[in-house]
């Protein structure tokens, strides 16, 4: 989603800022823009698409600046265009933003009945306008930037240029991520410290209702009370991670083939009786384990979910995290604990669940792929997922490395409960996790001619049982996200039941039916379905393939595992049939169109 960079040095730092913003793309956007304060004057260029195009225009126009503010914009307000891109200006400022202004609209229409005028339709632009008009009424920037937050309702991190402090970058946090930096070469902000690697040498990450003064030789900040607020400093990183498809097509596809190396590093770190040490919940004594994240991440805890009942012998909530941050607050007895997955470890809706749980103090624990991001910081204790950086927006490794860390964890949880038996058994199979998943990602050939079958489909229906059903839903979902293919997740048992009247000769449908205790149950479903012309594709052992496949037109194979291994091991031709349906449809793999990579605002 929005990124946010800003520099102040001895030099002209437009190149800075589009390096910056080149190093945030990751998170997803659609226009580009910066500021410079030249001169006195705002400059400001803005492109749609790609920071490329961005690139291009400063190369002609060179700003010569040295001071100024960038931004992504991932458009919620407005189009992306021009005129709604960022940095939006009115007289005598420049802001960026990222989050969203929930009263916009009656603060923009208070600002036009005092002459104001609007040039985008973003709720962003109401905030250079009110601190324009507090420092137009004798106000100084710094008490401007007070008064807006005490006058915005909602979730955001801005940056801020003036004409009248022209030479600091004012900032402030409140829910959104935000870095302040420093180094030789001058001051900095950014959504993310990766982005100011080589370029700053310590950053600060501000709290919520921080507000930042940077300087090209010092960093001021005061908290939300206005006091000066001395945060932890961290050191930032010498060299960016320039990250390379590795003679792959694309990121994704890349990112699917590292997994065997992703589910060996969990392994080795994850698999000795000390690895869960540091987490001072005692596991022997919890009542209820609440589990929340959004998106693919809640498909894995749905997956936890049933190995807690299964290996531990322990109830959880799974919830969505945008539905359980509004959800009636129970007040609870008993142990609990609340686990968090994220691999960005920045979705606004997880992290205002990870302050919900504090607040009612719940221990918390972050299951994370970014350990320096705000729930790698702010839970109590944070497992890394250890699946190194993810470029493709549609989650592959870092999925896989969170059912890995879970499944580890809930063998630890087994143990501890007296559970030896089925956590040994978890064990051995988790083992063997990296072997299967390199013999399914050998099958890659079998699985292109597979998705043929998917290429003119409207829509398609993925079925499953038991702990594959959650399986069934993110292979819809990859499906979906990537190649624009309305695709569903159901459980099989629950076609009956209205679902089953989509079926025709058209549809496509997916069964997750290997071998185990609940084939007979899904293979039943699956002759219903044939008998109503479905097109059906198992995803199976060699053996389930084979009972099958009378009414089966085509087959995913994978090894045979124990039941519990099943859904880390089906998530691998899922995620290789989404990517060949996508490619064969000429989708964007690695930035499908709307969505972004880290989900900041709710
Ligand atoms: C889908 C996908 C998303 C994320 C969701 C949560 O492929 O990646 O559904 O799982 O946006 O993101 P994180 O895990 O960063 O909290």
């Amino acid at each position: 989603m929005c990124g946010i960079f800003g520099a102040v040095a001895a030099k002209p730092v437009a190149d800075l800022l589009v390096e910056g913003l080149n190093r945030l793309e990751y998170r997803g956007y659609d226009s580009a823009g910066i500021v410079t304060l030249e001169d006195g004057e705002l400059k400001r260029v803005c492109a749609v698409g790609k920071v490329d195009a961005l690139r291009r225009r400063i190369s002609t126009g060179g700003p010569l600046g040295q001071i100024g503010i960038a931004h992504t914009r991932w458009a919620t307000h407005g189009a992306p265009s021009e005129h709604n891109s960022h940095p939006h200006i009115a007289p005598g400022v420049a802001v960026v933003h990222n989050g969203i202004v929930e009263n916009h609209t009656e603060l923009r229409s208070a600002l036009k009945t005092q002459g104001c005028t609007f040039t985008s339709e973003t709720d962003t632009e109401v905030i250079p306008w009110m601190i324009s008009r507090s420092i137009a009424a004798g106000a100084a920037p710094a008490r401007a930037m007070q008064e807006i937050s005490e006058r915005i309702e909602g979730s955001y991190a801005i940056g801020v240029l003036t004409q009248q402090d022209p030479d600091v970058i004012h900032a402030r946090r409140a829910g959104s991520p935000l870095v302040a930096a420093f180094g030789d070469s001058g001051g900095f902000i950014a959504s993310d410290v990766a982005a100011l690697a080589g370029m700053a040498k310590e950053a600060v990450f501000l709290e919520d209702g921080d507000r930042a003064e940077i300087a090209r030789d010092r960093v001021t900040i005061h908290d939300s009370t206005g006091r000066i607020a001395h945060r932890r400093i961290v050191r930032v990183d010498e060299s960016f991670e320039t990250l390379d498809r590795g003679g792959f097509a694309h990121f994704m596809l890349k990112e699917i083939n590292e997994q065997p190396t992703v589910a060996a590093a969990v392994g080795a770190r994850y698999a000795p009786s000390d690895a869960f040490d540091e987490i001072m919940v005692d596991f022997r004594r919890l009542d209820r384990v609440k589990l929340i994240a959004c998106g693919s991440s809640y498909y894995a805890c749905l997956v936890a979910r049933r190995w807690l009942a299964e290996v531990a012998g322990l109830e959880a909530d799974v919830e969505l995290a945008s539905e359980y941050r509004y959800a009636p607050v129970i007040a609870h007895t008993g142990n609990e604990v609340a686990i968090f997955l994220s691999q960005s470890g920045e979705t606004a809706d997880t992290l205002a669940c990870l302050d919900k749980a504090k607040s009612l103090r719940i221990a918390t624990i972050g299951v994370v792929n970014q350990m320096m991001s705000t729930l790698g910081r702010e839970a109590d204790y944070a497992l890394p997922l250890l699946a190194g950086t993810e470029v493709g927006v549609a989650s592959t490794k870092a999925f896989l490395a969170q059912l890995l860390v879970m499944a580890r964890l809930v063998a630890h949880i087994g143990a501890m409960r007296g559970h030896r038996a089925a956590a040994e058994r978890f064990r051995e199979g988790l083992d063997r996790v990296p072997g299967w998943i390199a013999a399914t990602l050998h099958n890659e050939a079998a699985i292109i001619s597979v998705a043929e079958h998917f290429l003119h489909a409207k829509s398609a229906v993925f079925v499953a049982r038991g702990g594959l059903y959650p399986l069934a839903l993110e292979g819809a979902l990859k499906l979906k996200e990537i190649s624009y293919i309305h695709a569903e997740g159901f459980a099989a048992g629950e076609l009956k039941h209205g679902p089953i009247a989509l079926i025709d000769h058209t549809t496509p449908v997916v069964a997750l039916a290997p071998s185990g205790e609940l084939f007979s149950k899904v293979a039943s479903n699956v002759r219903e379905i044939a008998a109503r012309g479905g097109r059906i594709t198992v995803l199976g052992d060699r053996r389930a393939i084979l009972s099958l496949s009378d009414v089966a037109s085509t087959a995913l194979t994978i090894p045979s595992c124990d039941d519990l291994i099943q859904p880390i091991v089906a998530a691998i031709p899922l995620q290789l049939l989404s990517y060949h349906v996508a490619v064969a449809r000429g989708s964007d793999v690695d930035r499908p169109r709307n969505l972004a990579k880290s989900v900041t605002v709710e």
